[in-house]
């Protein structure tokens, strides 16, 4: 199967759990270089679906929200291959970014989490997998995933499959 360039994914979350449960399912998936991007707003959820993410990969440390540190990285016990989780709440653009080593960061080839990336555009990879994390008025979340690059299309029918299994009701739209 050829896996469509451009591929969207919905899903909704009634809770925190949900939500972790959700990226512990896409952190089982991920391999070295694929890039998450978590955007919403505060308190939408995205450092919860980044612990899930972390426990699903298998990070040695629990991931956390970096409060003073803008960017944390973890290591895997099985391989020791990493996994850098960036925080740019507190980021004063693009260029703090670069003087933080984010170029370094992306060419490791470790996976990338960015929480906020809309505040670092300019230095985000063209491929990666967008998360959008909406608050419902219901309390709940809606979460919109978008894929860039064949890669990461790849990887969101792999999720897509993985939560058809599990009957958690996503809708999968592509190209
Ligand atoms: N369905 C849900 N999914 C995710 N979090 C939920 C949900 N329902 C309630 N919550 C609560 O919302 C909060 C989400 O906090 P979290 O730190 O993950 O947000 P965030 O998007 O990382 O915010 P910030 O930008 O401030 O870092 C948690 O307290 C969590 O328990
Ligand atoms: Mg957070």
């Amino acid at each position: 199967m050829t896996a469509a360039r451009h591929c969207e994914l919905h899903t909704n979350s009634a809770t925190a759990q949900r939500t972790e449960a959700l990226g512990a399912a896409l952190g089982g998936l991920l391999a070295p270089g694929d890039v998450i991007c978590l955007s919403g707003e505060l308190g939408a959820g995205k450092t919860v679906f980044s612990r899930g993410l972390g426990a699903g990969w298998g990070a040695a440390v629990p991931l956390s929200s970096p409060t003073y540190n803008l960017a944390h990285e973890h290591v895997r016990t099985a391989d020791s291959t990493r996994l850098y989780h960036l925080d740019f709440y507190r980021i004063s653009g693009s260029r703090e970014a670069e003087t933080l080593g984010i170029y370094e960061i992306l060419d490791s080839g470790a996976i990338v989490i960015f929480e906020w990336p809309e505040r670092v555009l300019e230095i985000l990879p063209a491929e990666h997998l967008w998360i959008d994390i909406m608050l419902r008025e219901d309390d709940g979340r809606t979460l919109h995933f978008r894929a860039q690059g064949e890669r990461h299309a790849a990887l969101l029918n792999e999720l897509r499959q993985a939560l058809v299994v599990k009957g958690s009701g996503a809708h999968v739209t592509g190209d």
